[in-house]
């Protein structure tokens, strides 16, 4: 079976990452879905952003958590890019492709939750179109209490030793892993407990073959195009 193939931050590879530019970069790609981060600002809206502070990936300096809408808004993202509101990404993709959402820190599920609910009310998406992803389990088991509609994605750096019933209790639809920890062994007990494994983040050839020789589901990339083989 194919792999799915996830754009990570949008296609981060070829465009900024995690900006709208890089997002309309993946729809183009054909890929499966389009990953991306969301945090929340001083001002409590939630913005798309992978670290907790603007450096790495802006033209500014500071910790999000501690900046208002307006500040990060005036920062140039890549490209002249501005780091986008959750919001904007999900205006853009209109539901045209899947969107992982990855929870990055403690309270943004309540209004992911609110702002989900509503775009699938007003029509634009179907809950089965949202997969929602965190590191941070007791945020992820909020959001799922939340919007119980959603397919939900654990998120592991690792992966524990008593793997095989760990998370057989767990409603989730998938467990996304780290491409170190990836094996045949691994990949064959999560589908015995009926879940889906994406490994991150996979950018070579050799990795992307070996991973689809393991059975694995489907990975995320900063190449998008390079493992998409039908382009719309
Ligand atoms: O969701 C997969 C991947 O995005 C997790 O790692 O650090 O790129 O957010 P990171
Ligand atoms: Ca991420």
């Amino acid at each position: 079976m194919q792999m799915k193939i996830i754009g990570h931050r949008g296609s981060a590879g070829t465009t900024p990452e995690n900006t709208l530019l890089s997002f309309a970069e993946v729809m183009k790609s054909g890929a499966y879905a389009i990953e991306f981060d969301v945090q929340k600002c001083a001002t409590g809206q939630l913005v798309v952003i992978h670290d907790p502070r603007v450096d790495r990936t802006t033209n500014g300096s500071g910790l999000v958590r501690e900046m208002s809408l307006d500040e990060l808004r005036a920062l140039d993202a890549g490209k002249n890019e501005q780091i986008p509101l959750l919001t904007e990404v999900l205006d853009l993709v209109a539901g045209r492709i899947k969107v992982n959402i990855e929870l990055k820190s403690l309270g943004t599920a309540a209004k992911t939750a609110e702002i989900l609910d509503q775009y699938v009310i007003d029509g634009k998406f179907t809950y089965d179109q949202f997969l929602v992803s965190s590191f941070v389990h007791p945020e992820l088991m909020l959001f799922q209490a939340l919007c119980p509609q959603c397919l939900i994605a654990l998120l592991i750096a690792h992966v524990p030793a008593n793997h095989a019933d760990t998370y057989a209790q767990m409603n989730i639809w998938s467990l996304n892993i780290n491409l170190n920890s990836a094996s045949e062994a691994f990949v064959q007990s999560a589908h015995k407990n009926n879940f889906q494994i994406f490994v991150y983040t996979v950018n070579h050839p050799d990795d992307f073959l070996r991973l689809q020789q393991m059975g694995v589901d489907g990975i995320f990339t900063d190449y998008p195009s390079r493992f998409c083989q039908d382009k719309s």
